[in-house]
């Protein structure tokens, strides 16, 4: 029995060194010293033992017992703080990596352009108003001077709603209403959307942006549209833009005339940007009708005015060197992440 009980402590504390897991521990455990354990097993021979030989087997075996208890103890602390070590290892943070990056937007080419040209005019002591985009024809036209069947309805042809109710094809009607419910000075630039009835190609699209501008006072005269217009002109494009009047004609301003700025790429010379021309139109502008004045509820033998109007589509164009409308439109991260 003494040798039993040496070759169990052996055998135990070989598996037990060997042991890969606590659940490991805990079936050697088990298969040791529990009820059908092997220690069990020896000490049922005690019976056969005589009754001085009994107590000191019985020492023995609580030895043994003793033994294996503290070994499987020590192994299972030890497995306990390895798996705690892997488990920390495991769930390591490194906090110097780099997080994970957040795609910033940024402003579409249309509004850079449109918010500068708002700065230029705040600048010049203008305000900025609005009007709708589903407009009523009177304001669109009539008010305007452009009667039903003028000729100037054929070029700029929209979506009707009704006979009477259009998408806008200018942002001119603004002036009509603005003076309708302000008295002068009145100095307002209204950027918005105008819709004309056109098939969409490189410059062309049923939906553009104008910005309108309408100065009304007493004795302003066209020097004080050219100024503001060359201050524009050289705000967005350079110093050294010029600006050139050419004779036109709209029904709501006489006189009228159609802006040109010198080249920004030839610098006036020609070349293929302005087609040899050393010029580039930009806009319309006038001085207000009398006629326009007097729909806005204002005398014209009073006060006197001037309006323009500017495509920004077309300023965008040259500012960016852009050579088709529609990518304006066509939301193509490709072309709206170079701005
Ligand atoms: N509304 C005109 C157009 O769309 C431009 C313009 C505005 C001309 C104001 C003169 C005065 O062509």
């Amino acid at each position: 029995m003494k040798v039993q009980l040496e070759a169990l402590r052996k055998s135990a504390a070989e598996k037990i060194a060997a042991a890969k897991s606590r659940a490991d521990l805990e079936a050697l455990r088990i298969a040791y010293l529990g009820k059908k354990g092997e220690l069990t097993a020896i000490l049922k021979q005690m019976g056969k033992l005589s009754a001085e030989e009994r107590p000191v087997m019985g020492q023995l075996a609580n030895e043994a017992r003793a033994f294996i208890e503290e070994a499987i103890t020590a192994s299972d602390n030890e497995l306990k703080e390895k798996e705690k070590a892997a488990r920390l290892k495991a769930e390591t943070l490194d906090v110097t990596m780099p997080g994970k990056q957040i795609e910033l937007g940024h402003k579409h080419p249309l509004s850079i352009v449109l918010d500068e040209v708002k700065d230029i005019f705040i600048g010049m002591g203008f305000s900025i108003a609005s009007g709708p985009e589903i407009e009523l024809d009177y304001y669109n036209f009539e008010a305007l001077n452009i009667p039903e069947g003028h000729p100037a309805r054929d070029t700029q042809d929209t979506f009707y709603i009704t006979d009477k109710v259009l998408l806008r094809t200018q942002t001119s009607p603004v002036q009509i209403r603005y003076m309708e419910h302000n008295k002068p000075p009145i100095r307002i630039i209204s950027p918005g959307r105008v819709y004309r009835s056109d098939a969409a190609d490189a410059t062309h699209s049923p939906l553009f942006h104008q910005i309108e501008g309408l100065v009304v006072d007493k004795g302003v005269t066209m020097g004080d549209l050219k100024a503001c217009l060359e201050t524009l002109a050289k705000a967005l494009f350079g110093e050294s833009t010029k600006i050139r009047l050419r004779p036109h004609h709209f029904p709501f301003t006489e006189p009228s005339c159609e802006v040109d700025v010198s080249c920004f790429r030839c610098g006036g010379k020609g070349c293929p940007m302005c087609k040899g021309e050393g010029w580039i139109e930009i806009l319309g502008a006038g001085m207000v009708h009398p006629q326009v004045l007097r729909n806005g509820g204002i005398d014209p033998e009073e006060y006197s005015g001037f309006a323009f109007g500017v495509g920004l589509e077309r300023i965008a164009l040259f500012r960016f060197h852009i050579d088709d409308i529609r990518l304006f439109y066509e939301n193509d991260m490709r072309f709206l992440s170079q701005f």
